[in-house]
């Protein structure tokens, strides 16, 4: 069992270049954590310096509570595994998987062993005497596992194992990597593009942009409680929409639609310093909006209270022209467009993205009023941190 901390670590290379900045982490032993960021943010770098791969410019490593940036990789009790597999070509996946034992001057008879019991668990074993060249992507990325856990190491250091996968052996391997950690209960980091692996196996999920952590949380607190527009933009598909709106006396004028909030979320808004009159963005998510015919809500203007309640808070929702539609089967996405009034060109330029369920009918180039609830509105700070208001 192991735990690790990140204590204020940066990167800076030789050119110069900060690809990690004061970045704080403790990770709980057998904790599964997921970097997660664009290209470039520094997620590699940050395995890299755990891994003793590369060297840690500023701040403490300590594995076990233990000092560890200035010990050799061999001594850090890591295995890593990569996208490009990294295997020895000229040697049987048998070898592959002893090598590091064979090094460590492990007997053959537990070597054997060793390699032969894991090979089993992750369904290679018929492949034993291949070479790597003999085998698909997917029986090679899986070598490539049973080597890492064959080493039974401290930690894990997973960096983009699936991306070489197509979509179906990836989703397969998901769900093997959340068995064998299940099993295994190693402290494992794991750096992913796919924002649906780091959500469906990491216990915490940490996100970077520019070497810079947006926030460290449970899966479903990034996605429900996101600290800044960057995080709420980040995870979730299809992306939340954002909308600039401007702070009214009692709610948000949004696409010259009034939009009321309640008075703890006004209050709220307003104790951090936000005035009536300037400017907020509004996020809300594709799914938690609904596209309502124009004759439908006239019917329903004829209806109860309660069928109105059920479309929105909006007092008649966004006009919206729908300007395209993605029928997938089990659900539908719909791209729209703002009706607005000819002097409002910021809102008739965004463009808003709903997701239907499939059985919905709609139709390209109808006119639509598109609502949603309060509750589900995210609000950020429309400056360019774009921090979380409620
Ligand atoms: N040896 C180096 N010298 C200078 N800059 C580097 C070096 N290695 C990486 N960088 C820069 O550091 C930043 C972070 O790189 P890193 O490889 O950690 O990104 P990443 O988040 O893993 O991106 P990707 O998702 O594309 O793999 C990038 O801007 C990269 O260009
Ligand atoms: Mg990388």
């Amino acid at each position: 069992m192991t735990s690790v901390r990140l204590i204020g670590i940066g990167k800076r290379y030789p050119n110069g270049f900060e690809a990690v900045q004061n970045l704080d982490l403790e990770v709980q032993s057998g904790e599964f954590i997921a970097l997660v960021g664009p290209s470039g943010c520094g997620k590699s770098t940050t395995l890299r310096m755990i891994a003793g791969l590369e060297d840690i410019s500023s701040g403490e490593l300590l594995i076990d509570d233990e000092r560890a940036n200035e010990k050799a990789p061999k001594d850090r009790g890591v295995a890593m595994v990569f996208q490009s597999y990294a295997l020895y070509p000229h040697m049987s996946v048998r070898e592959n998987i002893a090598f590091a034992l064979k090094l460590q001057k492990m007997p053959q008879v537990e070597i054997d062993q060793r390699v032969e019991a894991v090979a089993k668990k992750l369904q290679i074993f018929p492949l034993l005497d291949r070479k790597p060249k003999e085998m698909s992507g997917g029986q090679r990325q899986r070598v490539a596992m049973a080597r890492a856990i064959a080493r039974q190491p401290k930690i894990f250091l997973f960096d983009e194992p699936l991306s070489n996968l197509d979509a179906q052996l990836r989703a397969e391997m998901r769900v093997e990597i959340t068995k064998l950690q299940n099993e295994l209960k190693t402290t494992s980091f794991y750096v992913t593009h796919d924002q649906v692996e780091a959500m469906t196996l990491a216990d915490r999920v940490v996100l970077l942009k520019s070497g810079v952590v947006q926030q460290i949380g449970a899966p479903l607190e990034l996605h429900d409680q996101p600290a800044n527009r960057f995080v709420a933009t980040f995870i979730g598909s299809p992306t939340m929409n954002m909308l600039r709106t401007e702070l009214k006396l009692d709610g948000l004028q949004v696409c010259g639609v009034h939009l009321s909030l309640s008075t703890k979320r006004l209050e709220h808004i307003q104790a951090q310093g936000i005035k009536s009159g300037m400017p907020i963005d509004l996020g809300i998510r594709p799914h938690q909006m609904t596209l309502v015919a124009l004759d439908e809500q006239s019917k329903l203007d004829e209806q109860s209270e309660q069928a109105q309640e059920q479309t929105a808070t909006l007092a008649n929702g966004i006009k919206v022209s729908l300007e395209a539609i993605e029928p997938l089967g089990s659900e539908t996405i719909c791209y729209c467009r703002p009706i607005v009034t000819a002097d409002d060109q910021e809102s008739s330029e965004q463009r808003l993205v709903v997701k239907l369920d499939a059985d919905r009918k709609v139709e390209r180039g109808q006119i639509y009023l598109l609502s949603f609830k309060e509750e589900h509105i995210h609000l950020f700070n429309a400056d360019e941190e774009g921090v979380r208001l409620s």
